[in-house]
């Protein structure tokens, strides 16, 4: 670099979870994991999505708990307030603003396409409009702060392809204003799988492990675990290409190990029980210090309150901007009419 050339920007980074309480092992193999390395590299902002989770209903009296539990758990599994704005997309009222004014560059057909709109909707019999204008909401988080990409799953990737062609048409019928955000989706991890073999790990199916779990609860959960369905006896070789115990070791062991356990389950010299205890003790290790750090914070929720407003002042500052400038553009700056 020459004294001339200009600090490079660091690319902003966006994501969101939202609240049901305490984050899981899918959660943290899925997203966490990742949020927390890219902190040191990016500028980031991780968002609880508090105004999505009322479109899938829910008790209003659980939600503010969910919301404290989820911070809880960013903070507990590295999220850093130091490096990256943590805060409640509610606590910013941009974010629904922005989502209004992005109904007006967004063709309804493009929203009934979603397959995650036409999976929800089968379990209403009168759909709720939100379920409908959800990846808008969505799309209002990503563009607010003019993010250049988001680490999502694979599920979420329709819903990115949206926010793409929203910032086009909004570009297109009021002058360049959003990017167009990167979907940032991990290679080789494919889907995580639930304990029970769902295809989905969640804390509503009871096929997972909660971040903040103690050894007896992550063995608990472990243990019970689906393994390959034709190792009935302990002395029946396994194929470890198609047991998720298998696939969920590579987030914990390294190759040499790995090795090891998929030869010992192939020659039955290793049986699931023991497989499991070795999974179960990797994610206990990697789980204890957030549990650690957790128990400090819950006898400190002023702490994680006066995070969550500091996160909310700062991501308030960069949303106020994009939105003064989106209400000029759209022509809503109606005292610019008496100069
Ligand atoms: N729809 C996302 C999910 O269910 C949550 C979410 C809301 C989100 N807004 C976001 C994710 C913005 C990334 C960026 O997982």
């Amino acid at each position: 670099m020459t004294p001339t050339d200009p600090p490079s920007r660091k690319k902003r980074i966006f994501s969101g979870m939202q609240p049901s309480g305490e984050a899981h092992l899918g959660n943290y193999l899925g997203a966490l994991r990742r949020w927390v390395e890219m902190q040191d590299e990016h500028d980031c902002i991780w968002c609880i999505v508090d105004q999505h989770a009322i479109t899938a209903g829910g008790d209003p009296k659980e939600l503010p708990g969910h919301v404290l539990d989820l911070a809880v758990s960013y903070l507990s599994v590295g999220l850093d307030p130091e490096k990256s704005i943590i805060f409640v997309q509610s606590d910013v009222p941009e974010h629904t603003e922005l989502a209004w004014l992005f109904n007006a560059v967004t063709p309804i057909g493009d929203l009934e396409r979603m397959t995650q709109f036409k999976d929800k909707a089968q379990r209403f019999e009168s759909i709720p409009a939100g379920i409908l204008n959800y990846p808008i909401l969505q799309a209002a988080d990503i563009l607010l702060y003019k993010a250049d990409g988001v680490p999502v799953g694979e599920d979420q990737k329709q819903h990115l392809e949206l926010t793409r062609d929203v910032a086009r048409k909004f570009n297109a019928a009021y002058g360049e204003t959003f990017p167009e955000t990167e979907p940032l989706i991990e290679k080789g991890v494919g889907r995580i799988l639930g304990l029970d073999g769902e295809a989905k790990m969640s804390k509503s199916l009871g096929n997972t492990v909660p971040v903040l779990a103690g050894p007896d609860e992550v063995w608990e959960r472990v243990r019970t675990a689906v393994t390959d369905p034709q190792r009935i006896r302990k002395t029946d070789p396994g194929r470890p290409e198609v047991c998720n115990v298998y696939s969920l070791h590579h987030f914990f062991a390294d190759g040499d190990v790995l090795e090891d356990i998929a030869t010992q389950c192939r020659g039955a010299t290793r049986g699931c029980v023991d497989c499991k205890r070795i999974l179960s003790d990797n994610i206990t290790e990697r789980f204890t210090p957030f549990r650690e750090r957790a128990a400090e914070l819950v006898e400190k929720p002023e702490r994680v309150r006066e995070i969550l407003d500091d996160g909310a002042v700062r991501a308030r500052a960069i949303a106020g901007a994009t939105i003064t400038e989106v209400r000029d553009r759209m022509g809503l700056d109606w005292r610019a009419s008496i100069g």
